[in-house]
């Protein structure tokens, strides 16, 4: 099968994860990293036999490349990934798919309209777990509750750039990781309500601590919480998740998923089967787009994820419920 050729833009970690994955394809190749940081840029070239091009406005047009990867910082997805996909190149873009659900429709329309294959980096595409819990709920009725609640103890290896409104956004949108699944299970939201507090935030968009809730209530009935407090005093990260539905309740405490009905309380079954990689999944739906128009499904989740994640930073903002 014919190799696909690959640039990448940005020269941080999960570009070296990614190229990383990409390189064990034998179907795949990356042939030119593209990064505002010459330095991380040129290393990582180097290291791939990839050519350096600091532009990623003149990588996105070269016709030797097939795909672009995209994993700068939250604030560039969506404008990259417009202009790769004007140039009608295959699009992986690390989440949120945008900043701003203008832009984020744009890229889908543009992906649509040209027929290239669009992925977000949402593993629950390939996750054994988040199928089994997807099955579940689907047996257990109606969605009457979820609830998401994490504590990080600390700022991320960059933190002047995750802890930072002006460029990640407020924490829901870089945490919109925690969003998908929950979308990709119970759908669209009806309405979102926010809250938000930063300690220590600077004119900079800098922060030391946050706590950010949402609650929204979705279009088919019951109501969704996420709560994220970070850069606290904790030891570890911790992570409690619930869904109760009328006929039962999904749990997980950080040991494990627990499935609780009348009858009786057992660990959920998950199986471990194989799946590829999303990087592979990507490659493999660019190999075969030319027979089968590319499937936009999950890119439609993704979107309707950073609707809620942005619909909260308005609701944060403007002190009040938004409807979507
Ligand atoms: N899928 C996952 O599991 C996962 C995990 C962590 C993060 N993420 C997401 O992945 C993205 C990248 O995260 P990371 O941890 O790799 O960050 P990182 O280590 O800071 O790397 C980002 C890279 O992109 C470059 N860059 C940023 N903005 C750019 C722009 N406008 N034009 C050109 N280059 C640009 C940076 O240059 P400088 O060095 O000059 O800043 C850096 O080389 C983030 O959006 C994050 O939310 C995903």
């Amino acid at each position: 099968m014919r190799n696909i050729k690959i640039g990448i833009v940005g020269s941080g970690g999960m570009a070296r994860n990614h190229l990383s994955r990409l390189s064990s394809l034998e179907t795949a190749k990356v042939v030119a990293i593209s990064s505002r940081n010459e330095q991380t840029g040129k290393q990582l070239a180097t290291e791939s036999a990839a050519t350096f091009i600091s532009d990623w406005n003149q990588l996105v047009e070269q016709d030797d490349i097939d795909a672009v990867v995209i994993c700068t910082h939250n604030n560039s997805h969506g404008e990259i990934a417009i202009a790769a996909l004007q140039a009608d190149k295959h699009v992986f873009v690390e989440y949120p798919l945008a900043n701003s659900v203008d832009e984020g429709e744009m890229v889908l329309h543009l992906a649509k309209t040209r027929g290239r294959v669009l992925r977000v980096s949402h593993p629950e595409v390939v996750s054994n777990t988040h199928a089994a819990l997807k099955q579940k709920a689907s047996e257990l009725g109606d969605l009457l509750f979820t609830s998401f609640v994490r504590l990080t103890p600390g700022r991320g290896a960059r933190p002047e750039i995750l802890f930072n409104l002006l460029v990640s956004g407020i924490p829901a949108h870089f945490f919109v990781y925690h969003i998908y699944p929950i979308v990709d299970m119970f759908g669209d939201a009806k309405w979102v309500h926010g809250g938000a507090s930063y300690e220590g935030l600077t004119d900079s968009g800098q922060y030391e601590r946050f706590v950010n809730t949402i609650t929204v209530e979705f279009k088919q009935g019951g109501i969704g919480q996420w709560s994220w407090t970070g850069g606290i005093v904790i030891n570890t990260a911790e992570q409690h998740e619930r869904y109760v539905l009328t006929e039962g309740t999904l749990s997980d405490d950080g040991n494990g998923w627990r499935c609780s009905t009348p009858r009786e309380v057992t660990d959920l079954t998950i199986p471990n089967t194989r799946q590829p990689s999303i990087q592979e999944l990507w490659i493999s739906e660019i190999q075969n787009s030319a027979q089968h128009e590319p499937c936009l499904v999950d890119a439609e989740v993704a979107l309707s994820a950073i609707r809620i994640s942005l619909a909260t930073a308005e609701s944060i903002e403007e002190n009040r419920q938004i409807k979507l």
